[in-house]
Order: structure tokens, then sequence, then C-alpha cells
């Protein structure tokens, strides 16, 4: 192809986004006016290649979900043969790279070995929701309907899963929201909700699920649901302890435990799955993104075996769970998602993460310590957040246009970083980072570099 007509290819296909694409969490009058997002061809480990061959280092690895990293032939290989041995057959009944792919499952999670599968994170958290109120109407609860989850927490983007999701922002204009879904406070320490510090605070946040469920009566709460730290409602990480004690508030109520890995499974906090490392035995997880390391969409709803038991009875007696997707537990997807785990044991990803991570974090908190929009920096593993503020000596948040010429002198400087985006009003002032886990130390100088330049250049009113 000669310069000009890849120059022709380039702009045809910038139109025809124009005309026909709708993008996520997009405003298009930018593109109408003339401008254009990237168009990504390609990618290698942490680097991915646009329509005219500029590289940049994405640090958000897609939707936080690209865990081994671009361009692995691995997982292309495992994909080509699956699709041509068996390109699909439901789950009503069986294949072996599902079968596979849950034993292989069950050995991370013996706590919860039973795994119905979906497309997306959404679809797993809508059927922990909906089995676990069979659960109760089988168990003689039937008014054990309550969700109860947190503000700032995001679970999915379907009715029932942003029902769940404590973020105003993501539900304004979609409301009405289905019912029966309530939020308590997050366990967010730099802007405690009650004016309290840790550890004199002895835990009010994890109290506050306990005071709700006595207020709604826990005849009527089902379920808890938590992710282990909050990601895209700003990288949230909880005080050591708020997990367990979160789960003792629900075994003493008779409530069920979900937790939400979709973000935090699969190595991105530097264990295979964050809340064994902080000591709970949840009765439902769910998992997507990293399951597959985003090269085939999959979800997964894992069970403890005393719920799975709660279904088993004569055939017509109508316990059986009554859902179905059409490409659950789909062959290609699961032969991905099992040599997926696979690389990631066999490169020693998770621990990677943990050290990379902590690399990562303190290189970023050092450069930053004197930067006055630099607010809290945290983080667990390789998902790590910055909060932006306007003054050192007030904490409060940027504004989201700040925010935005951050991101755009990020990718200027060859940098795809990710923010908050409709968590809550003047409130999205967290820049977030969860870079496939074979980012390299390099990578990471280059990053921490980029991130600091646009913070000042940005607060210095350059951009
Ligand atoms: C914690 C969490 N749960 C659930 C979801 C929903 O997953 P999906 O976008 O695959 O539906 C997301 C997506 O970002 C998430 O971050």
């Amino acid at each position: 192809m000669t310069v000009q007509e890849s120059r022709l290819n380039v702009q045809r296909l910038q139109e025809q986004d124009r005309n026909y694409v709708w993008h996520p969490l997009t405003q298009h009058q930018a593109f109408q006016q003339g401008a254009s997002p990237l168009i990504i061809t390609g990618g290698e480990g942490a680097v991915v290649r646009d329509i005219e061959g500029n590289e940049f280092l994405d640090a958000a690895a897609g939707l936080w979900c690209v865990n081994v990293g671009y361009g692995r032939q691995e997982l292309v290989d495992a994909a080509t043969r699956q699709m041509s041995q068996l390109a699909y057959y439901p789950l009503t009944q069986s294949h072996p790279m599902a079968i596979q792919l849950s034993a292989k499952l069950a050995s991370y999670l013996p706590h919860v070995p039973h795994f119905y599968y979906s497309n997306s994170g959404s679809e797993a958290n809508e059927l922990a929701f909906k089995a676990i109120r069979q659960y109760w109407k089988q168990n003689g609860k039937p008014s054990k309907v309550k969700i109860i989850s947190r503000h700032r927490g995001y679970h999915g983007t379907t009715l029932g899963a942003l029902a769940a999701t404590g973020q105003p922002g993501r539900k304004r204009d979609y409301e009405p929201m289905a019912p029966g879904f309530i939020q308590v406070s997050a366990p967010y320490c730099y802007r405690c909700p009650f004016h309290l510090t840790y550890p004199d605070c002895a835990l009010q946040c994890a109290a506050d699920f306990e005071r709700r469920i006595q207020i709604e009566d826990p005849d009527t709460v089902a379920a808890i649901i938590v992710e282990p730290v909050i990601a895209g409602g700003g990288v949230i990480v909880p005080p050591e302890n708020y997990l367990r004690a979160v789960a003792e508030i629900a075994s003493k109520y008779n409530v069920k435990l979900i937790v939400d890995e979709v973000v935090t499974g699969f190595g991105r906090t530097g264990e295979m799955f964050a809340h064994i490392g902080y000591g709970v035995k949840p009765d439902v997880v769910t998992m997507a993104k990293g399951l597959a390391s985003g090269y085939m969409p999959i979800g997964a709803t894992a069970f403890s075996h005393e719920m799975f038991e709660a279904f088993i009875g004569p055939v017509d007696s109508g316990k059986h769970l009554r859902h179905v997707n059409t490409y659950s537990g789909h062959p290609v997807a699961t032969a991905v998602a099992f040599a997926n785990i696979q690389l990631i044991e066999n490169e020693q990803l998770v621990s990677r993460s943990q050290r990379m991570g902590a690399l990562f974090l303190g290189k970023v908190k050092e450069a930053l310590k004197d930067v006055r929009w630099a607010g809290d920096v945290r983080g667990k593993g390789l998902l790590v957040g910055v909060e932006l503020i306007q003054d050192s000596s007030n904490a409060a948040p940027v504004a989201d246009s700040f925010m935005r010429s951050v991101a755009k002198y990020l990718v200027n400087r060859g940098i795809i970083a990710g923010k908050a985006t409709d968590v809550e009003a003047n409130h999205n002032n967290i820049l977030m980072f969860a870079p496939p886990l074979v980012i390299t130390e390099s990578q990471i100088s280059q990053l921490v570099n980029a991130v600091t330049d646009a913070i000042i250049d940005v607060g210095m009113g350059g951009v």
C-alpha cells in the first residue's frame, strides 16, 4: 500500500466510525467535528498500536482485562484448535473444555466449586442475584430478597447489576432501577464518610452493613455484594480487616456474601483472587475480564456447595436453576480461559503483579509527593489510583475537564490510562492504572514520568 493509499484507508475507517459506531461512555460531538477515537490494530505485551503505526503503553489493559498482555500466540492456538474441533455446543449438555476449566477454577476456589458461565461480569452478577433469591425461596425464606452493596461500587451495566451499582452517574436517566437494591458506605479512608480515622474508627464502614440489615429486617435481606477493592469507583482499597468484618456480619444475619472479582481476579491485585488474601470464604464469587484476559468474552458465577445442593431435588420439584445463556460456557471461550490460566501459572504473573505493583506504587508516590494536585495515591498489586485535587491544602476533587486534559496529555505522550467516569457528580477525580501484568520496569518508569508531567502541566494550565 502506498503512503497515499494508507492515508485514504485511515480516513475511510475514521469516517465509517463516525457514521456507524456508537462508543461507550463517549460524547460524540468532538467526533462529528473531525476528531477520531484511536483505531487500534494490534499489540504486544503492554503496548498497542494504532492504524497509523503509533504505539501506546496501555496502562488500562483495555478495560482492565488483558492481564496476560497483547499478542499471546498460546491463546490464539487454543482458540483455533477448539474452533476447528467443536465451535459451539450449549451447556444444557456438556463439553470437555467447560469441564476442564471448571476443575481448574475449583482448584483455586474450593469453597465455591460450582461454576455457571456467562459472557460478561454484568451477567455473572445478575445470576448471583437471581440464584440467591431462588435459594432463599427454596429454603423457606421467601421475603429475603434485598441486595446490599456500596456507594461507588460497580457491578455492571444491565438493569439488575446497575441497581446494585453505587454510582449515581451511571444510573442517571435510566431510572427507575430494579427494586430491592440498597447501598451503604464505602471503606473510603481518604474521604471517610464518618469523618473518622482508621483504626480508631472501629470500621464504621463495615458496621454500616449491620445497621442497614437491622433497619431493613434481616428476614428481608438476601445478600451483600462487594468488590474486594472498589475498582472503577476509584481504586478504593479497604483496611486489611474490612472484608473479614463484612463477612462476619453477613454470616451473623444469615445473609449470603457475593464477592465480585470481575476486576480483582486473576492476579490483578497480586493474588489469584483478592478475597483469598483477605481471608474470607464467600458463598458466591463472580468473575470475567481476566478470566480469558479479554481474548474471548466470558464470565462465571461460582457457588458454594451448600448453595448448589439447595437446587437438588426431584426432576419436577422446580428446584433447578431456570436461567440460560446461549453462549454460556462457549467451547472457544472456555478453551481460551483455560489456556490463559495456564499462562498466568507458567509465567507466575500473580507474584509478578505483586512485585511490579509495589514498584509502581512506590515510584508514583515518590514522584507525586510534592505535586500539589496529587492527593491520595493508593493501590494493591497492579491496580493503582491517584486522586487529583484542587490544592494540597484542600482535597476538593478537580473538575472533570481537568481529568479529560490529563488523559489527553497522556495519550499525546503515548500512554493510555483509565479515569473515573460518570461515578458521582463533581467527584470523578481519580486516575486509574491497571496495566497488563507483563508490564516491564522500564515501562513503569515511562508511565510514572508521563503521569507526573501530565498532572503538573495540566495543573499549571499548560494544556
Ligand atoms: C467490579 C466489576 N463488576 C462487574 C463489571 C461488569 O462487567 P462487564 O463489563 O463484563 O459486564 C465490571 C466492569 O467493569 C466491574 O468492574
